[in-house]
C-alpha cells in the first residue's frame, strides 16, 4: 500500500504540529496533510496559532506594527491567546478523538520571542508549567533564512513585511527551533518542491502512528 492510502487509517486523538520559520511552508504542508485526511473521511481538526480570536487578533496588530514590543509582553500575549485555544479547541479536539493538525504552538513562542532575547529554554519551561498538551509529532519545515527571504518578498510582491520576517532574526529563530526540538520531533528539509516536502511528512506518520 503507498504511503498516502496508508494514512487512511489514521486514527486520533493524535496531535500533529508544524513548525518553521516564517517562509518554510508550514502552513502549505499543514494543509495538504489536513485535506488528504479530510478525503480519506479521517477526523481533521486543523489548527493554528496565533488564533483567529481576541489575543490573536491583537497579536496580528503587533506583527503588521512598527516595532516589536518588549519580549515578555510578546510571551504574555501569545500563551493568553494559546490559553483559549487549548481549551476552546485543542482538548475537546483530543476529547472527540480527532487528529489535530496544528500551525505553530508554544514552540514557535520559545523560538520567536527567544530570538528577542530571552531564553528558549525558559519559555518552553513557562509554557509547559501551564499543562498545554505535548504534541504527539512535530514537523520541523526546515529551510535556510535567505531562501525563507526570498520565499516571503515574492509572497508579498515588494509589500509590507511582519515585524519577524529580516533575514538575521529568523536565522535566529531557526537555531532556537533547532536547539529545542526534542525526540518526538522530525525535522525535515522543506528546500524542495510542496509534494517532496509532504511525501517525507507522510512517510514519518506512516512510520510513526500506522502499523
Ligand atoms: P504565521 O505567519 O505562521 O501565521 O505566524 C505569525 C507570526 O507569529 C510568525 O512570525 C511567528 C509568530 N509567533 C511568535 O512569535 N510566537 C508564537 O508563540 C506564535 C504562535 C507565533
Amino acid at each position: 500500500m503507498k504511503d498516502d492510502e496508508a494514512l487512511k487509517k489514521l486514527r486520533g486523538p493524535l496531535f500533529i504540529l508544524f513548525e518553521g520559520i516564517d517562509g518554510s511552508g508550514k502552513t502549505t504542508q499543514a494543509d495538504m496533510l489536513a485535506g488528504l485526511l479530510d478525503s480519506m473521511s479521517v477526523p481533521v481538526a486543523r489548527l493554528a496559532e496565533p488564533t483567529r480570536g481576541v489575543w490573536g487578533a491583537e497579536i496580528r496588530k503587533m506583527l503588521s506594527g512598527n516595532a516589536a514590543p518588549d519580549p515578555w509582553e510578546q510571551v504574555r500575549l501569545f500563551i493568553l491567546d494559546r490559553r483559549e485555544d487549548v481549551a476552546m479547541n485543542v482538548i475537546p479536539a483530543l476529547g472527540r478523538g480527532d487528529v489535530i493538525v496544528m500551525d505553530r504552538y508554544y514552540y514557535s513562542n520559545a523560538a520567536y520571542q527567544g530570538a528577542g532575547g530571552i531564553d528558549p529554554g525558559e519559555i518552553m519551561e513557562i509554557n509547559r508549567k501551564e499543562g498545554f498538551p505535548e504534541p504527539d509529532r512535530i514537523y520541523f519545515i526546515d529551510i535556510d533564512p535567505v531562501l525563507a527571504m526570498n520565499r516571503i518578498a515574492s509572497r508579498n510582491n515588494g509589500g509590507t513585511t511582519e515585524i519577524f520576517e529580516k533575514g538575521d532574526f529568523l536565522s535566529a529563530v531557526r537555531k532556537n527551533y533547532l536547539s529545542i526540538l526534542g525526540k518526538n520531533s522530525v525535522v525535515i528539509d522543506g528546500s524542495g518542491a510542496p509534494e517532496k516536502v509532504f511525501a517525507s511528512v507522510v512517510s514519518d506518520i506512516r512510520n510513526a502512528f500506522i502499523q
